[in-house]
């Protein structure tokens, strides 16, 4: 099991308290005289001081001890389609998305199912730091030092039925605030699926935080799916309905180009995306563009999770 080593977070990435509290006070009262719009939007390295900070402990178990990559790589180099599909969009688009009020509705096979404003969906649930890797299907990766809950203890609350076989995410649809939506580059709303017991495994996550903060816009506030051996793109962002199915959920991207995108999506050296190779990954914020490292089976977690597909043929099931 890797041994947990804190970010290595330049002083410049942490805001101290005073001034955190300060800059917001400064805001605040800005707003009452209007003023707050002409200040420059956060974004960046800069946003670290408007996202306010969150009470977690640091779960060492469940962490690389790699390098975490800077507050800047991992909220300005991102893929969230609904605010363009440039990786500096996001950051540039999201600003303004409203993550509250926000809503979650659990439906499908369950016992317990209804809608709930996201504060009393996350109450019972202590926060939780985990550092995970990300492997993009694009062949890049970086290391996220995430804030969130074990979505597996977050589905037994609801009773999944015998009949739960796999689990539904869905991200808003809203094409006034998203506005990549506008435009038919996926089947909206981005949607992905889970199999129960990939959805139940220890390591899967939903996040609310980066950094010991408030998760930026870009990076799928108010509430994302993280699932480290899993390409990106199973990661899906600012979730609003979690839907337990007794079929295999059609997900955003097998819809879109189911010869290149899988179901499954376990990150795998041995197979190729059909346009380019997935041996080898660049690590954002390290070396030069050519720089690559090995990618790793199963993104490096295959002893935790390899087990799940026992005696299934992983290049047919990519
Ligand atoms: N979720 C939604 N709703 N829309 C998206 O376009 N992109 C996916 C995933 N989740 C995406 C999404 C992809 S391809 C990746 S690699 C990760 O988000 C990127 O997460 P990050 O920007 O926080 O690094």
């Amino acid at each position: 099991m890797p041994v947990y080593r804190p970010p290595s977070i330049r002083p410049s990435e942490i805001t101290p308290e005073q001034v955190y509290l300060s800059r917001r006070q400064l805001l605040g009262g800005l707003a009452g005289i209007g003023l707050a719009s002409a200040m420059p939007r956060a974004s960046g390295q800069s946003m670290a001081l408007v996202e306010p900070p969150l009470s977690f402990t640091r779960n060492a178990r469940y962490s690389t001890p790699e390098k975490a990559n800077s507050w800047s790589d991992i909220t300005q180099y991102n893929n969230f389609y609904e605010f363009g599909t440039d990786k500096a969009d996001p950051a540039q688009n999201a600003g303004d998305f409203r993550t509250r009020p926000w809503t979650v509705t659990v439906d499908g096979e369950a016992e317990l199912r209804g809608q709930f404003d996201l504060d009393s969906f996350l109450k019972p649930h202590a926060l939780e730091e985990r550092i995970y890797r990300l492997r993009c299907v694009e062949a890049w990766s970086m290391v996220i030092p995430w804030v969130g809950i074990p979505l597996g203890e977050v589905l037994k609350r609801f009773k999944p039925t015998s009949r739960a076989k796999f689990v539904e995410f869905t991200t808003l649809l809203d094409p006034k605030q998203m506005p990549g939506q506008r435009y038919p580059v996926l089947d909206w709303p981005y949607a992905e699926g889970l199999r129960m017991d990939e959805a139940m495994h220890p390591l899967v996550i939903l996040a609310v935080g980066l950094y010991g903060r408030v998760l930026p816009n870009q990076n799928g506030a108010p509430l994302r799916l993280v699932v480290p051996w899993k390409y990106g793109f199973k990661s899906i962002k600012s979730i609003v309905r979690i839907r337990f199915t007794e079929m295999q959920p059609k997900t955003s991207w097998q819809q879109s180009a189911p010869q290149e995108y899988g179901f499954f999506a376990n990150v795998n050296p041995a197979v190729d995306h059909p346009r380019w190779s997935q041996k080898r990954e660049r690590r954002i914020g390290q070396g030069s563009l050519w720089d690559r490292q090995p990618t790793l089976p199963f993104n490096g977690y295959a002893d935790e999770v390899a087990s799940l597909y026992r005696g299934l043929d992983l290049a047919r099931w990519f």
